[in-house]
């Protein structure tokens, strides 16, 4: 287990899925924080094992993890709102509100069912996981992540570089200095 190296934001919310409680750390889990602060704060980000940002994110008395890029473009999903779409809690990013569940990873679009038809109905359809979604554990108050390491890419992935990380905290810094 080793702890996570570094943090570059925290905002405010809450989130769905319920972190599994054990009496000690899962093997090969990672230290995000303290359950507390998480809670206060509503969102944490981490670079998790020197290679992964995850965003942390606690909603309805439920803790999530995630990669913290959004799968389309890159955007920096801990500044996305949570909605319910089709009865599944979602994070929309920013940039440009594609809605991710919380959950599964699974990037959610509304398709229309008769262009020609007025008005329009429309239902929810799911493009698949797209985001990669990491496990959550508390133990006694410490809240740890533990990567989801599948071989399986996931569309995610491709945010995660350094190059790609450089990029997103010189975007952030300018941001804070306006
Ligand atoms: S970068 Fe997230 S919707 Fe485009």
């Amino acid at each position: 287990m080793s702890s996570a190296e570094d943090t570059f934001q925290d905002s405010s919310s809450s989130s769905p899925h319920p972190p599994s409680s054990c009496s000690s750390p899962p093997p090969d889990s990672h230290f995000i924080g303290k359950q507390k602060d998480i809670v206060e704060a509503g969102r944490v980000t981490k670079l998790v094992n020197g290679c992964r940002d995850v965003l942390v994110l606690y909603h309805q008395g439920q803790l999530h993890a995630m990669d913290m890029c959004c799968y389309h473009s890159g955007g920096p999903l801990q500044y996305g709102d949570i909605e319910e779409f089709n009865g599944k809690l979602c994070i929309v990013c920013p940039w440009h509100k594609y809605k991710i569940t919380l959950a599964e990873g699974e990037g959610l679009y509304q398709a229309v069912d008769n262009p020609m038809a007025k008005p329009l109905k429309t239902h929810w359809c799911s493009k698949g996981v797209k985001q990669r979604i990491h496990k959550v554990t508390e133990v006694n108050g410490d809240v740890y992540v533990t990567l989801n390491n599948s071989s399986e890419a996931t569309e995610s992935d491709v945010y995660q570089t350094e190059r790609y990380r450089t990029l997103l905290l010189n975007g952030q810094s300018k941001r804070s200095k306006r």
